[in-house]
């Protein structure tokens, strides 16, 4: 296991970001639902990092709850998309494009942060580790992250194909207790966890507060 840096899945090109953007509806509106339930448990913010923004889709609807938001992402043509999509939706949001492992913000620059699906990207726990130590470093008050559960049947099912034929894991699980010692590191308590049962759902998003 490799501990430097992969962007294999950045979505530069136009063609992953268009695919990405047409996303099964059914998924697309269960995600954009868990991030609602999230959001139900931050109270009081006005400022928030979306990282990885990836089309937007998450930007655009936090801002359309009133919310000013920056999205970041290293993909040329998600960030491209995104800007269009949210023009489309006439709703303002800053797109930018950064490394989300070396961001130029300030400490707490951001009320909260959302990190939506990226975690599950990285398999070393230095990696994972580093990630989260840079998004806690801009967040002042809250931060959810999106983890894949170990205990989901998908999760089962993917560790013992790798056990049985050899095809190689794309999505790596997170426990909720290695999540928490990471943001507890980080000065972070746990609030609150949006999904629904984890054996059949394998995305979870967990809500985090600074202690
Ligand atoms: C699965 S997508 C999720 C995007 C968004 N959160 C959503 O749910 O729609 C992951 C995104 O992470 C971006 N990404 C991967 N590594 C990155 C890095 N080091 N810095 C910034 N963005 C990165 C990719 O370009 C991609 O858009």
């Amino acid at each position: 296991m490799s501990d430097k840096i992969s962007y294999a899945r950045v979505k530069s090109d136009v063609e992953s970001a268009r695919t990405y953007n047409q996303r099964k509806q059914s998924k697309h509106t269960q995600e954009m639902a868990m991030i609602e339930d999230a959001m139900r448990h931050v109270r009081g913010i006005a400022t928030l990092l979306d990282a990885p923004c990836g089309v937007g889709r998450a930007s655009i609807a936090l801002a359309r709850m009133g919310l000013q938001v920056t999205g970041v992402d290293l993909g040329e043509a998600a960030l491209e998309l995104a800007e269009s999509l949210a023009a489309e939706a006439k709703v303002p949001v800053r797109f930018e494009r950064h490394d989300l492992f070396a961001l130029p913000y300030a400490d707490r620059a951001f009320d909260a942060t959302l990190c939506f699906r990226l975690l599950h990207h990285f398999e070393s726990p230095a990696l994972r580790g580093r990630l989260l130590d840079e998004l806690c470093r801009v967040s002042a008050r809250y931060m959810l992250v999106s983890r894949i559960s170990p205990l989901s049947v998908t999760s089962m099912r993917r560790r013992l194909r790798l056990l049985l034929t050899g095809k190689p894991i794309k999505q790596y699980s997170v426990s909720a207790r290695e999540l928490h010692a990471e943001m507890a590191r980080n000065g972070f308590e746990p609030v609150a966890k949006s999904g629904r049962f984890a054996l059949f759902h394998s995305l979870q998003l967990q809500v985090y507060s600074r202690k």
